[in-house]
């Protein structure tokens, strides 16, 4: 697939250093899908959807960087949408997110809502100022918040607002956020795995489920095209927030 060009239309600041761009052209994305967003010149790198036609970006390194600091009128390449996405099941979900993980997430209850399901989030940040998306999410139905800091809801991280809810209440539940997070959830809540949907995230270099930078151990799972949306009873028995592999191959430490 080649890139198309996109102008980017609009651009809002989020948090310090996450910002949401407004593409000029919907791809009619399903949520959890991602996009493959060529900077020219850098580097080309997966976004999720954070709606229809946005992404939004926390600048985390060189690309990421570049991409964050462009501005209305600035041209980038996408290939996508691509991946699986989440699908929705049930009459009542519940979403769980870390960070700028929370993007897919936004999207993706604003679809339920309009379906006519019942949605409660519990969403975790570092603290107040990292906060994005409130509006978008109490707007959904009962949001728990959580930081890090205790600047703003629940001190502590997401897991500690799992006091708060029933999971068996929730036909499915939705995982987006930094690995060691998404795990800390996955691995307290096994009994829920089977109707737990996690978007996680690996090193993608094709994206095109050609070059396996993105296989997941021990099966292969290609995270790029048969995710990034996995069932969280297979992430129990994978190498999920045990190890990762980077630009190189080689295994690494898992992050966040
Ligand atoms: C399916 C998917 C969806 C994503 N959605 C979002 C999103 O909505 N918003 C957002 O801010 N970020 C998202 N990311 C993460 C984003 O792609 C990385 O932060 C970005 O690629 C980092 O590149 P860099 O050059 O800025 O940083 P680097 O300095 O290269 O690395 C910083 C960190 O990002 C990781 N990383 C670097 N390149 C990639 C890559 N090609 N694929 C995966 N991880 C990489 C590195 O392992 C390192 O931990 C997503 C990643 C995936 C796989
Ligand atoms: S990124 Fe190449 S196979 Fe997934």
């Amino acid at each position: 697939m080649k890139p198309i060009n996109c102008i980017i239309e609009e651009v809002r600041s989020e948090a310090p250093l996450i910002r949401t761009f407004w593409l000029d052209r919907n791809l009619d994305p399903a949520p959890g899908q991602y996009v493959m967003v060529w900077i020219r010149g850098v580097d080309e790198i997966p976004m999720s959807f954070s709606g229809p036609d946005t992404i939004t970006v926390q600048s985390v390194g060189e690309a990421s960087a570049a991409l964050f600091s462009l501005g209305r009128g600035s041209t980038v390449g996408l290939r996508g949408p691509l991946g699986n996405g989440f699908v929705l099941r049930g009459k009542r979900i519940l979403l769980m997110g870390g960070g700028v993980g929370t993007a897919p997430l936004a999207f993706l209850g604003e679809q339920a809502k309009s379906a006519g399901m019942k949605v409660a989030s519990l969403l975790g940040f570092r603290c107040k100022e990292d906060l994005i998306f409130r509006d978008r999410f109490e707007a959904l139905g009962d949001t728990i918040i959580t930081t890090d800091d205790g600047s703003l809801g629940i001190h502590g991280r997401v897991a500690s607002g799992l006091k708060e809810l029933n999971l068996f209440e929730y036909d499915q539940i939705y995982l987006c956020g930094p690995e060691m997070m998404m795990w800390d959830i996955i691995s307290r809540t096994q009994e829920h795995a089977k109707k737990t949907q996690a978007c996680i995230n690996r090193y993608f270099k094709c994206a095109a489920g050609i070059c396996g930078s993105c296989c997941l151990d021990p099966d292969g799972l290609r995270v790029c095209v048969e995710g990034p949306v996995v069932m969280a009873d297979r992430l129990l028995e994978s190498e999920f927030g045990r190890y990762r592999r980077g630009p190189t191959g080689g295994k690494g430490p898992c992050k966040g």
